[in-house]
């Protein structure tokens, strides 16, 4: 799913940095995508399931609230991009929508991913 939701954010930034042309419909279906998925993170992490080797930091569990909070957040963000699309003539439109996104990738994978 995290792999899924990387390459939804390839295709954005390639797009913002013009090595592929604009494409409001495109934007907003990748926002799509990373808003479903993003709802579905907390799902993907039963207490416990870090018995198996991953990357998974127990920060997840010790601090449940604060990582379903940026799950959520993520959501709110690429439903906020998405919303941006429907307006956007261009990949300046959509730059700070997905600088948001990034942000929010970020502080969730230093805190609760093993090796940051
Ligand atoms: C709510 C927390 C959270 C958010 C938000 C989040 N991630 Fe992650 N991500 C994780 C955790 C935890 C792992 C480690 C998962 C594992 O090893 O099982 C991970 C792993 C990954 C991986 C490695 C996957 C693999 O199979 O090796 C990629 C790539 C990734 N995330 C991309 C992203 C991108 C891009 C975003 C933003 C659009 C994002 N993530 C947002 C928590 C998050």
């Amino acid at each position: 799913m995290m792999k899924d939701i990387a390459s939804q954010m390839k295709a954005l930034s390639q797009m913002i940095k013009g090595e592929r042309e604009f494409d409001s419909d495109g934007v907003r279906e990748a926002a799509s995508v990373i808003a479903d998925h993003a709802r579905d993170i907390p799902m993907m992490f039963p207490e416990g399931s870090n018995e198996h080797p991953s990357e998974v930091a127990d920060a997840v569990w010790e601090r449940w609230s604060e990582f379903v909070a940026l799950g959520e957040l993520l959501g709110t963000r690429a439903d906020a991009l998405a919303e941006a699309s429907e307006s956007a003539g261009n990949a300046t439109d959509v730059r700070p929508g997905f600088t948001e996104i990034g942000k929010t990738c970020l502080s969730c994978h230093q805190d609760f991913r093993v090796g940051g």
